[in-house]
């Protein structure tokens, strides 16, 4: 019998649903609400709630549909417990339950950030998969910037961290300073490149935690607060914003929040003991074909298999990956099922907290 899972991930602003079987996806239904907290500038945590509430059953038989197949084909149920907004957790959480006690399926508690490093492994063979570890991933996204070392899957170690935004969230707090929409990181990307690099032009912005790579931390308040600091004194001298200024801003702002990366990435390769096989990237901002540059140049000159999720949909927040990750772990160690009476939302859930109950 084909063992499919149907995973749940509402940890932020987008309803997910997916059918999984190994590491194929058979069928992925994200309904993103980012439109409606637009006007926001960011998440609005209990409007997340609601529509996640409004919306998730009918994601959820959208998917069931388009993979031609029924709850009871299903042979276990995996949800995202945490990182992420307790409320919007709590939703994805109780549907989970409710469809795990209802249909006496299994329920499995998935972390959200392990989903983003092991997305890049969507589709892969097991075989494949053991062969690109130990790896250094990195996960960025709106919630989370963090540079891991995985000696295997479900064996990781948090190497660098942030100890303030994460950079999709410093990316959305430029476009914002900016004028621009939300989410962010998409628009700044598009922007920049309207952006003609004149090597004579030397960034206004200063470069996070410079030469202090060995703190291991990530950190983007300063480059904000600087950002935000520029753009006062241009409105000050000129009266507005032009849009050359909004271009190159969005350009150098991009630059210097990548360049932070790159020197974290290199510093680590250059320092760590054990050689990674593979850099494993994953989480939205990764879907940036500027950061995506960067990297591959990064895996060129250290030889190293640079692996992205197989689709840019796999990037941001879909359940593809959380139904992945499950089946990488039941693969790799025997991952356990949990109560669906005790399972509750980990807002702060650490990557390393491997056992979850
Ligand atoms: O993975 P994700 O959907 O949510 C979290 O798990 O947090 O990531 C959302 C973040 C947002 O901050 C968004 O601005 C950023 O990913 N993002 C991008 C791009 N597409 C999405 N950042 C830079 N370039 C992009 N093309």
């Amino acid at each position: 019998m084909k063992k499919y899972i149907l995973s749940i991930d509402t940890s932020c602003d987008e309803t997910a649903a997916a059918i999984t079987l190994d590491t194929k996806v058979i069928a992925s239904k994200v309904w993103s609400q980012a439109s409606l907290h637009a006007k926001f500038g960011g998440v609005y945590p209990s409007l997340a709630k609601r529509k996640h509430e409004e919306r998730i059953d009918f994601v959820i038989n959208q998917t069931l549909k388009k993979a031609k197949l029924e709850i009871k084909d299903i042979s276990a149920i995996a949800v995202t417990v945490g990182p992420g907004l307790a409320p919007a957790l709590e939703v994805g959480i109780q549907k989970a339950k409710e469809l795990s006690l209802a249909f006496k399926k299994p329920l499995f508690a998935v972390n959200h950030v392990e989903a983003h490093l092991l997305s890049p492994l969507i589709g892969k063979s097991f075989e494949e998969i053991k062969q690109h570890f130990p790896a250094l991933g990195l996960v960025v996204s709106g919630g989370n910037t963090q540079l891991i070392f995985a000696k295997e899957p479900g064996k990781y170690k948090i190497i660098a961290e942030t100890i303030d935004d994460a950079l999709g969230e410093a990316l959305d707090k430029g476009a914002r300073a900016l004028g621009l929409g939300y989410p962010g990181g998409p628009v700044l990307e598009k922007i920049a490149e309207e952006f003609k690099v004149n090597k004579n032009l030397k960034n206004p912005l200063p470069l996070p935690f410079v030469g202090q790579e060995k703190l291991r931390k990530f950190s983007y308040s300063g480059l904000k607060t600087a950002l935000v600091r520029l753009i006062e004194k241009i409105k000050k001298e000129k009266g507005i914003l032009k849009k050359e200024d909004i271009i190159s801003l969005a350009y150098f702002y991009q630059e210097r929040a990548f360049n932070h990366i790159e020197r974290m990435v290199l510093f680590i390769l250059k320092n760590q003991k054990e050689k990674p096989k593979s850099l494993l990237v994953g989480g939205g901002v990764i879907a940036n074909n500027n950061l995506r540059k960067k990297l591959r140049k990064i895996a060129k000159s250290n030889n190293l298999k640079l692996i992205f999720p197989p689709h840019k949909k796999y990037c941001g927040d879909n359940a593809a990956m959380i139904g992945v990750a499950l089946a990488i772990n039941l693969k790799e160690r025997s991952a356990k099922d949990v109560n669906p009476q005790k399972i509750d939302r980990i807002p702060r859930l650490k990557l390393t907290e491997s056992k979850i109950y």
